[in-house]
């Protein structure tokens, strides 16, 4: 018998995907990526990484969950022994992310609630780093700050009433709700974007192409950086929700679904993002290139000095908080259920029980980054975990499959002898040749660079233990998880 948890419908597995590619990824790193690497001009090499690594590698990883039916170290172990660690290194990675990843909600949702009048005043930047983080110097952690203890909890409960109620009732109905949610939302607020005076001035910035950038290997390897992030590939993720989906299920057409869904809302949040910095633009009187940033400081310092200065701006504030809310936490979903699921499989826990040793766990961690000191510590993490983790990671995913187990043709049969659009060789190019190659490119490049500078210029010690140690760290405490036997019990059909 089969008691695997299974998704009650396509359209279910679907939003649950997507709900995780759709994050802050796409609403605060993509429009000024690829306003940085060459406007308009850097749709070519975006377009070409997410047809030749993202919705490739969308594909392999739904194949798997599809085919091995198990969490993403059990799927591994059953290509190849030697490949379970590859697993735990990406549950691993995506626990470290889920430390730090309800932070950012949080903040959202007490944003939310700021917005209401306002309360951010006219120092936005002042506001957000003192008033409201009450910030210590780089390196120290001081006190717990209970204007973000009090949502994190929130956030929390939220996440733990979720994942404990599963797969169907819980996970799938959470993004049956917040995705058309935040479709709706995102909508509204991208309409009102472009009607802003100045908005055209932004969007012309946003598309202006420049050309010359596509020779520049950093642009590329900015678009594949911002593609393996923003779908959640490597994450161990999609391995994880594609292992519920029903035994014939057409896997292709899914990938390209969820692939062309992401990139779109990424397409949309560039325009939203770009329309409104084009008013700012206009009210100070700078260029659009002095008011571009991305990240925590766009969201949480320029977004708001922008939104006091808008018609009905408590209002508009509200909706981009809580967009920003839904798109972190269906996100924030994703990775809690990737440990979930291969610790229950591993030591052959309940639900229950996993969610309250691993989610448990990662709730007691994030309390760090709820301290005076949490906003530097979690910029810390989130740069080495996703430069070092997942682009690693996703290289020796794609090497093991690839070249040591040589599974390409296996996983091509079992997705073309149950989907609609037929895998060629293109595929196995991509997967064997192009992901790998500018992967190792990518990562040469960003050794070089970390080496030479430190990360914003941060304390080395501190850069050393939380940056570097951690990234390296995950990779050995997940071999050490592979020293443990699973079960005889297998939850395989
Ligand atoms: N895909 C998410 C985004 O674009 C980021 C993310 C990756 C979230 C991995 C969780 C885990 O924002």
């Amino acid at each position: 018998m089969n008691e695997r948890s299974q998704w009650g419908t396509r359209l279910g597995f679907l939003l649950a995907a997507i709900g995780s590619a759709v994050g802050l990824g796409n609403i605060w790193r993509f429009p000024a990526t690829a306003y940085e690497n060459g406007g308009g001009a850097f749709f070519i090499p975006y377009l070409f990484a997410l047809l030749t690594a993202g919705i490739p590698i969308l594909i392999m990883e739904f194949t798997i969950g599809n085919k091995y039916r198990s969490s993403a170290p059990r799927s591994f172990s059953k290509i190849s022994k030697g490949m379970e660690w590859i697993g735990w290194w990406q549950v691993l990675i995506s626990f470290v992310i889920s430390t730090y990843y309800p932070i950012i909600i949080a903040w959202s949702l007490m944003f939310a609630y700021y917005s209401f009048g306002t309360k951010w005043g006219a120092d936005t930047s002042s506001f957000f780093f003192n008033d409201f983080l009450s910030m210590t110097d780089p390196g120290s952690f001081g006190s717990i700050v209970p204007n973000v203890l009090i949502p994190l909890l929130i956030v929390w409960t939220i996440v733990f009433f979720i994942m404990g109620k599963g797969v169907k009732k819980g996970i799938e109905i959470a993004n049956r709700i917040f995705i058309p949610t935040l479709m709706i939302i995102f909508l509204i607020i991208v309409i009102c974007a472009v009607t802003l005076p100045g908005a055209l001035e932004g969007l012309n910035a946003f598309f202006e192409p420049n050309w010359e950038s596509i020779m520049d290997g950093s642009v590329w390897v900015a678009a594949y950086g911002q593609i393996f992030f923003s779908l959640s590939i490597a994450f161990a993720i999609m391995i994880t929700y594609s292992s519920y989906l029903p035994k014939k299920s057409d896997i292709t057409n899914n990938a390209f679904i969820t692939g062309f869904a992401n990139s779109s809302f990424e397409l949309l949040a560039g325009i939203g993002v770009f329309a409104i910095l084009g008013f700012m633009a206009l009210q100070s009187g700078s260029s659009i290139d002095e008011v571009v940033t991305s990240g925590v400081g766009l969201a949480f310092v320029v977004f708001p000095e922008i939104i006091s200065q808008m018609p009905a701006s408590s209002l508009f504030g509200i909706l981009f908080f809580v967009s920003l809310f839904l798109a972190g936490i269906s996100s924030m979903i994703s990775i809690t259920e990737t440990y979930i699921a291969g610790v229950q499989e591993k030591f052959s826990l309940s639900r229950g029980k996993a969610i309250l040793f691993g989610a448990g766990l990662s709730f007691i961690i994030s309390l760090f980054y709820a301290t005076q000191g949490g906003l530097v510590l979690l910029d810390t993490v989130d740069y080495f975990i996703n430069n070092y983790g997942v682009a690693l990671a996703g290289l020796f995913e794609v090497v093991a499959i690839a070249w040591f187990a040589r599974i390409l043709k296996d996983l091509q049969n079992h997705a073309d002898g149950q989907s609609a659009i037929k895998l060629g060789w293109w595929w196995r190019l991509s997967i064997g040749v192009i992901t790998p190659v500018v992967l190792g490119y990518m990562m040469l490049q960003n050794l070089r660079n970390d080496l030479e500078i430190p990360y914003e210029g941060y304390p080395l010690d501190f850069l050393f233990n939380f940056g570097w140690l951690l990234a390296i760290g995950v990779m050995f405490i997940g071999a050490l998880l592979t020293t443990k036997k699973w079960p005889s019990k297998d939850h395989e059909a």
